[in-house]
């Protein structure tokens, strides 16, 4: 059953998948909270949004790879006196490269952001939906999480570690009016390919299996409307996500490893 969120938080929001949510949940009639790093994009979306749909927009800017981002994201929701209902976990990146040659840095910058700060916040905004018997939380995973990524292992393992998150909450939470689901897109359209140094990666895609981000998140908003678990976009995407489920795991990680080291 479809419902509307007055209040929707949306991390990642200054780019690629989180904009596009961003632009559809205020369409659709939600308030919303932007958070990402680069204020100036933010801002420039908010008031977008604010002129062509009369939402209020509020701007938080903050590094989620920091210290306590629910905790802080948490406080400074209530200190401008609103309420999450729809939380979008839609921040994060990845990176392409040989395991040995890159240092851990970037990797515990990764799960900070990927895992960390999407469980935080879900602890933070989560105990009030439950109250109130009302809410959702969006979980962005990746068909990255069907399967090991050679050459992004760390990547396919924080996705891998989304999509059995946002599965069992799903099942812990049905029935009590807070719904949870997992995006798994393949290949979309967005600046996510030059963030992870991987723009080599982009060019070898088959161009069917790119998707737009307008068709990712319109589809996204529909599988939460029925309540769906999980989303897989695209049928080539649904169609590749197949072939993890038959091979025996060496046999996968080997093909994978094969496809990935271009
Ligand atoms: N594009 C794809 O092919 C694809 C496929 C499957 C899944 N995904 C997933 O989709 C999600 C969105 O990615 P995208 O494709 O839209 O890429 P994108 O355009 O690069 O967007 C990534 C967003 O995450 C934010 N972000 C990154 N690090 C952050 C940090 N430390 N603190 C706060 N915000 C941070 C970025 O904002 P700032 O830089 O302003 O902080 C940006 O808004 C990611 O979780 C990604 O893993 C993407």
């Amino acid at each position: 059953m479809s419902r509307t969120y007055r209040t929707a938080l949306v991390t990642g929001a200054s780019s690629g998948i989180g904009a596009i949510f961003a632009e559809q949940l205020a369409a659709q009639g939600s308030d919303l909270i932007l958070v990402a790093r680069r204020q100036d994009e933010l801002e420039k979306l908010a008031q977008r949004l604010r002129e062509a749909h009369g939402r209020r927009v509020e701007v938080i800017a903050m590094d989620l790879a920091k210290p306590d981002p629910g905790e802080l994201l948490a406080e400074e929701v209530k200190r401008r006196g609103l309420e999450v209902d729809l939380l979008v976990n839609n921040a994060g990146f990845g990176s392409s490269a040989k395991f040995h040659e890159d240092g851990y840095e970037r990797d515990q910058r990764m799960v900070a952001v990927n895992i960390g700060a999407l469980t935080e916040l879900t602890h933070a905004f989560l105990p009030a939906m439950v109250e109130a018997g009302h809410g959702a939380v969006i979980n962005i995973a990746s068909a990255a999480a069907f399967q090991p990524m050679p050459y992004m292992s760390v990547y396919g393992a924080t996705k891998a570690y989304v999509l059995s998150l946002t599965q069992g909450l799903w099942a812990e939470y049905r029935g009590r009016g807070v719904r949870f689901l997992a995006v798994c897109p393949g290949p979309v359209d967005t600046p996510f390919f030059e963030a992870a140094e991987s723009g080599s990666l982009r060019q070898v895609i088959p161009k069917p299996m790119m998707m737009t981000a307008e068709a990712v998140v319109s589809g996204s908003l529909a599988a939460l409307a029925r309540d769906a678990c999980v989303y897989v976009p695209g049928f080539m995407t649904r169609l590749g996500g197949v072939m993890p489920r038959l091979l025996p795991r060496r046999l996968l990680a080997a093909t994978m490893g094969r496809v990935m080291n271009r």
